[in-house]
């Protein structure tokens, strides 16, 4: 992975952000037949806060790309590209602009960029691109999601399983080594059906023969089954190929970051690659499933908590709808 500019990445700081709003699996079963015991024997979820009708991605992906800047010590005036990971934009042609505009990001070139639960791992590759060639110094990348928009809230095989939130990275130019050390992604669109959020067209006619779609999107429909096959053995063998072009192996990785989706995922990745549990990081307990934001979300709760630290070498992997997945091995901090 070196790089001919001598330009590295390295990530200087991180911040995230949740709606107000919490809603507990006892609750939950009040709006589907489920119960505590079901959804966090199956999943390791016992809540996930949830954005209400006036909540906007654009306030929590605000929120949280204030506090990755703080961190960072980068001021907003300094960002040179806002790259915003969602599958739930409040507009579809774009949220990162508005969160440009509310930073003060004056001279950041931004734009949104979907790839469902993998969209914040396709973000800190195509980020660290930028980087590498010399175009941009300063970059924040943001994943957020408010699936809540989308779930189908009758359908209890998917309604418990995702949350709202946002969570930021700040990367960074760097002239003493690059700590992006290796990375892979993937798709593979013969297995799209698997999941899907997908707009279907009533049709309209304008004239006599001439007819546009005219519709909205459908709720999130999943095979929670093959998903789970895919992700147990799609994400060992992702995190092998990135370590692999890291030039490390498994017993050099200090902290497992997974997409938060289930944490008897969680449980079969690191058992597979031969990962204790204490090195695996899990908070879906508290969040559920966030999508793009379940990433960055983790990493700034055990940031926060000092339990990731300076130097610490993180292996990363988002998967989901697509479908999508890929790794990145990287080191943290200035
Ligand atoms: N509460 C109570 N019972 C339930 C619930 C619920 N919430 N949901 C399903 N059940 C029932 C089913 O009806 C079924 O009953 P039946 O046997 O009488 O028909 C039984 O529980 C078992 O259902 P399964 O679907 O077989 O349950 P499974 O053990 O596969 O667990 C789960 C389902 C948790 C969804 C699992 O398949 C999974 O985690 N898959 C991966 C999903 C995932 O990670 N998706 C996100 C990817 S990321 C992205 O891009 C969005």
């Amino acid at each position: 992975m070196s790089q001919q500019s001598g330009i590295g990445v390295a990530f200087t700081g991180s911040g995230s952000a949740v709606p107000d709003v919490a809603l507990d699996n006892q609750a939950l079963s009040q709006v589907v037949e489920t119960s505590d015991e079901w959804i966090a024997s199956r999943t390791g979820i016992r809540q996930r806060y949830l954005s209400g009708a006036d909540g906007s991605l654009r306030a929590i992906a605000t929120q949280a790309a204030q506090s990755a800047l703080d961190m960072a010590g980068v001021s907003a005036a300094e960002v040179d590209l806002i790259i915003l990971a969602t599958s739930t934009s409040d507009d579809l042609f774009g949220t990162a602009s508005q969160i440009q505009s509310d930073l003060g990001a004056v001279k950041a070139v931004a734009f949104d960029l979907t790839a469902a639960c993998s969209g914040f791992v396709f973000g800190m590759v195509t980020a660290a691109q930028f980087i590498r060639t010399g175009t941009y110094r300063n970059v924040l990348l943001i994943g957020a999601d408010i699936l809540s928009r989308w779930v189908d809230w009758s359908d209890r095989r998917t309604c418990v399983l995702f949350g709202d939130g946002a969570g930021a990275v700040v990367m960074q130019a760097c002239g003493e080594g690059d700590f992006l050390l290796g990375f892979e992604i993937r798709s593979d669109g013969s297995q799209n059906d698997c999941l899907t959020l997908a707009y279907q067209a009533e049709p309209r006619e304008l004239v006599n023969g001439v007819t546009v779609g005219q519709g909205t999107y459908q709720p999130i429909a999943m095979n929670g089954q093959e998903v789970y096959r895919f992700a147990v053995k799609r994400v060992p063998e992702v995190i092998e190929k990135a370590l692999h072009r890291a030039s490390l192996t498994t017993d050099k990785v200090d902290w497992l970051l997974l997409h938060q989706a289930n944490q008897r995922i969680l449980d079969a990745v690191a058992q597979r690659l031969g990962i204790p549990n204490e090195k695996v990081i899990s908070n879906m307990a508290n969040y559920g499933n966030t999508s793009a934001a379940s990433i960055p979300l983790a990493l700034d709760e055990a940031v926060r908590q000092g339990r990731i630290k300076d130097g610490d070498v993180i292996a990363a992997s988002g998967f989901g709808a697509g479908l999508t997945w890929g790794a990145a091995i990287f080191q943290w901090g200035k």
